[in-house]
């Protein structure tokens, strides 16, 4: 691209101001050699800009803008991956031009898909060929798994005759807010078990006051987001089987296992959870969660081909070819798919339980610190299965809360270790909690711990935040 030259001032304009543009068009010239024209001028951010970039200018345009978010390692509020490795990162790169949809074109892809979702139906102890969906996360997967239990409800009523529309689903209060974004988003009644002071997951006697013939399905957590542990599903199974038994009641049970999916069969191997339960007819993991893999992936698992309601899958002519689609959305990355057979084969069951156990006994490390630090109790009763992460909160009062400490983590060390209130009705409770995944090793998780201590020592010292600065920190949660 030439370089304008300087042009002749139009009469009026002054000598200065002629001046000062010639020196302008000359440090953009600069520019095009040793600069970026954005540290002159702000970034474009309300319309299209008129005229574009170098692809240079734009690259460190966005580079420059992104240092001011935090750094992801750091980032202990996350369940979501944050370092894949560089063999991986290769895999994504190199195929992020590939619509997964695209079965017909890519059918290598497809197979790929077809394999993970019976390696996880193997994993959750499927008891035969099943089927299941690749999904953008968690949230896709529970949003088709509900729709299913809702369909197949509709289903055994219609046949029976009876009445069909008021469906509601059952849940604790301690389920991740997809849950209740389904019912609004597809008409279901929210039935809601509150949480209680000192119970933080839900359990069969919480559960049976509310089933009734009207019920599509429960819904169960294996890892909270709150704590990280799981509600009673064995227990919630059994109960569930002496009303189908004693009342003629089936209502199936969904496990989300955004988070605990890939955890608990690789550390609780033994803990029966999934489709060894005879009522667990669906199952949703986050791949993008401890299943290693980047932001983009989850699976939802059918236990039997028969627990997915045919009306859901859509066959439809695309291209000439006839291909069955059974997702929310329609065009999307085949990257993450790929990362996620990766790690499949990269890993296996052997390395998959070795990053496990190495997160556990690195948050236990962690746990231990912080319990003997003195002001901290650990939440969740010891030795109870959990997610890879530490729960804590002050266990008498202080002239600063958990939501200081967050905050002069974050200030003095940059730590993202959130701080937030339960759900009702255990929303006087405060907990804070790190994650410990494969970027905090035993070095680093002990720094973490002497850093939460300092930030004690300093909160001790200067007292708690202002309140203003206190209403600040609440707005973000974090997870
Ligand atoms: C228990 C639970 N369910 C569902 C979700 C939503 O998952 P995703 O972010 O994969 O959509 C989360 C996310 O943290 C979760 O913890």
């Amino acid at each position: 691209m030439s370089i304008p030259p300087p042009a002749t001032p139009p009469a009026g304009v002054s000598e200065l101001e002629a001046a000062g543009s010639a020196l302008a068009e000359g440090l953009e010239a600069l520019a095009r050699d040793y600069g970026n024209r954005f540290l002159l001028e702000p970034a474009p951010d309300h319309k299209l800009p008129e005229h574009g970039m170098r692809s240079l200018d734009a690259m460190r345009l966005i580079g420059e803008e992104l240092v001011l978010d935090g750094i992801p390692q750091r980032n202990l509020a996350t369940f979501v991956t944050t370092w894949m490795e560089p063999e991986a990162q290769r895999i994504i790169a190199e195929n992020l031009h590939r619509n997964f949809i695209d079965h017909a074109e890519y059918p290598q892809t497809a197979e790929i898909e077809q394999r993970c979702i019976r390696m996880l139906a193997d994993l959750f102890n499927a008891p035969g060929e099943t089927t299941g969906a690749r999904t953008q996360g968690s949230s896709e997967a529970i949003m088709l798994g509900a729709l299913s239990l809702k369909w197949k409800w509709r289903e055994r009523r219609e046949k029976a005759g009876k009445d069909t529309t008021r469906p509601n689903l059952i849940f604790g209060g301690d389920v991740h807010v997809v849950w209740e974004k389904f019912c609004r988003y597809f008409d279901v009644e929210p039935r809601i078990i509150p949480l209680q002071p000192d119970k933080y997951v839900i359990g069969p006697e919480d559960v049976e006051p509310y089933v009734n013939e009207d019920t599509i399905g429960v819904a169960a957590v294996l890892g909270t987001t709150f704590t990280g542990h799981a509600d009673d599903i064995r227990g919630i199974n059994d109960m569930l089987i002496r009303l189908r038994d004693e009342k003629g009641i089936d209502v199936p049970l969904h496990v989300d296992g955004a988070s605990g999916g890939f955890v608990w069969p690789f550390l609780y191997p033994d803990s029966q959870w999934d489709f060894r339960l005879e009522q667990v007819r669906s199952i949703n993991v986050s791949g993008h969660k401890f299943g290693l893999v980047y932001p983009g992936i989850g699976w939802l698992i059918f236990r039997e081909r028969s627990d997915l309601a045919e009306d859901l899958v859509f066959y439809e002519n695309y291209l000439g070819k006839t291909d069955a689609t059974f997702t929310l959305n329609f065009s999307t990355g085949s990257a993450m798919v790929l990362a996620q057979y990766y790690n499949f084969v990269r890993f296996g069951h052997d390395g998959y339980r070795y990053i496990m156990e190495t997160m556990i006994r690195n948050s236990r490390a962690l746990a231990e610190q912080i319990a003997a630090m003195g002001p901290f109790r650990l939440v969740g009763e010891p030795g109870a299965e959990q997610l890879p992460l530490v729960a804590f909160q002050l266990a008498e009062e202080h002239d600063y809360d958990e939501f200081d400490i967050a905050s002069q983590l974050a200030a003095e060390r940059g730590w993202m270790v959130p701080a937030y209130t339960l759900p009702p009705n255990a929303d006087h409770v405060t907990i804070m909690r790190a994650l410990v995944k494969l970027t905090l090793g035993r070095g680093l998780a002990n720094t973490l711990a002497s850093d939460i201590a300092e930030a004690c020592e300093t909160l001790e010292r200067k007292g708690g935040l202002h309140p203003i600065d206190r209403q600040r920190v609440k707005t973000g949660t974090g997870y």
